[in-house]
């Protein structure tokens, strides 16, 4: 689905209405896609990962490809409606001779992330990595000629982070991706092709690459169906084919739709889980998956050098600790540069929020959202026989909370320790709060409660 920065261009093309009525008309006549794994059970390597990944909470989303060289966004080869052979030039002017793995990894264990999801493949259907499938990849087409997944691989398994492949369903690039979808433009590829072999071939030929070519995978993040959501993109087949090969793998499918049988995770798009200000997020939120929440620490997923519109540290552990109060993981992007390096601001930040988490992190990691739902004062978090208050917005002395059913046995402040007056009866909690530290983005109030429901 255009996003935002990307439906901001293409508003220049198409009056906003008629954008909008677009993507609602695609998505309201299309069915649910092709039913996908009916019979999935998944397995117990597979729900064990998918508690590990709720337990994890903080990840680094990496948009980075041979759009990176022109900075100006992932949609670059669509935003101005390039031709196949004009974007065919483009990884010649890709060395990212700067690129260290190593680097990158300490910087996502230094912001407290816990797993990486790059982008192995994004919509102009350029491979970062050896593929086999089709030589248009970066060891075949740049001078840099090695594979940067691989590297990040090995570095990701040495550090103890988990690494995701984004895989973009969607392909501006291939022939094969045909008939074309809603986001198509006239760019020299034959007015013709084999969708079923784009899929059977090609598609599931590079995943069985990268999940056999890389060692363990936390799972694939797919993205793109929504430019045909009425195609039959045989996810019966390919999400049969992901759990066969790596059954822990989890399933992770931006559609912006209900989850299908077959999918691990339920994922959200600069949204809260059930929020829909993008206006392409569905409002159906599962019980049955975890949740993710993606979102850009500028306003871009691919490099922009002309976007310098940076969230705060503080925003961005308010976003996270919103997130996780929705019972969502939240996965945060950085856009690198072509040559491989991380925009400066972007490591500050990432410095920060480690920082913020080395303190906080016992309020965020392993825990689930709940039990009170979120709120505009701010949100709770739980784990065991402990519920984190985390006060976002809120500045009067006493916060008014709704029942919890379980016997409050004390109350502290997480950061000083300090006992917290509180009082329980069957209308609610008040919490007597200690005044706000200095720039204190969440002021957090540990409840122990009893094991049991009163
Ligand atoms: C949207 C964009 C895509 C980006 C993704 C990240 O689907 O089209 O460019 O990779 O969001 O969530």
């Amino acid at each position: 689905m255009p996003h935002p920065i990307a439906k901001k261009r293409l508003i220049t093309l198409i009056p906003v209405p008629t954008t909008f009525v677009l993507a609602v008309f695609v998505l309201a006549i299309s069915p649910n896609p092709a039913p996908a794994q009916s019979d999935y059970q998944p397995s117990p390597e597979n729900l064990q990962a998918r508690r590990e990944f709720q337990d994890m909470k903080f990840g680094m989303f990496i948009h980075w490809g041979v759009y990176s060289v022109l900075g100006d966004g992932e949609w670059v080869f669509h935003n101005r409606k390039m031709t196949v052979d004009e974007y065919n030039r483009l990884p010649a002017f890709f060395d990212p001779e700067q690129f260290d793995a190593k680097t990158w990894v300490a910087l996502a264990k230094a912001a407290g992330m816990k797993y990486i999801t790059i982008t192995s493949r994004h919509h102009d259907g350029f491979a970062m990595f050896d593929s086999k499938v089709s030589d248009w990849n970066i060891v075949a087409r740049t001078s840099y000629k090695k594979d940067p997944l691989k590297m990040l691989a090995e570095e990701c398994h040495r550090q103890g982070i988990k690494l995701f492949f984004y895989y973009s369903q969607l392909d501006w690039h291939n022939p094969d991706y045909y008939p074309r979808g809603a986001t198509n433009w006239p760019n020299g590829r034959p007015d013709q092709g084999d969708f079923n072999r784009y899929l059977d071939d090609y598609m599931d030929g590079q995943l069985t690459e990268l999940l056999t070519n890389y060692g363990p995978i936390g799972g694939i993040w797919f993205d793109g169906m929504w430019d045909k959501p009425s195609a039959d993109w045989h996810l019966a087949k390919t999400y049969a084919l992901i759990h066969k090969l790596q059954p822990a793998a989890l399933i992770i499918p931006n559609h912006h739709q209900k989850p299908i049988p077959g999918e691990d995770v339920q994922t959200f798009e600069r949204d809260l889980p059930g929020q829909n200000t993008a206006g392409f997020n569905t409002s159906y939120v599962t019980t049955q998956l975890p949740l993710e929440r993606c979102d850009t620490l500028n306003e871009n997923w691919g490099f922009n050098i002309g976007d310098s519109n940076y969230k705060s540290a503080a925003e961005l552990e308010r976003r996270l600790a919103r997130t996780a109060g929705s019972n969502s993981n939240y996965l945060l992007n950085i856009g690198p540069y072509p040559n491989g390096e991380i925009d400066p601001e972007f490591a500050t930040r990432l410095h920060s929020v480690g920082d913020w988490l080395a303190k906080y992190g016992d309020s965020i990691y392993g825990t689930r959202g709940g039990p009170i739902p979120p709120a505009d004062w701010g949100v709770t978090t739980q784990r065991e026989d402990r519920i984190y208050v985390h006060i976002l917005d809120w500045h009067a002395p006493l916060l008014a909370l709704p029942p919890i059913d379980k016997k409050i046995l004390s109350a502290r402040s997480l950061i000083e320790g300090s006992p917290v007056t509180f009082t329980q009866n069957a209308d609610g909690v008040v919490l007597k709060l200690p005044p706000a530290g200095k720039d204190e983005t969440d002021r957090v109030i540990v409840l122990m409660v009893a094991a049991k429901p009163m």
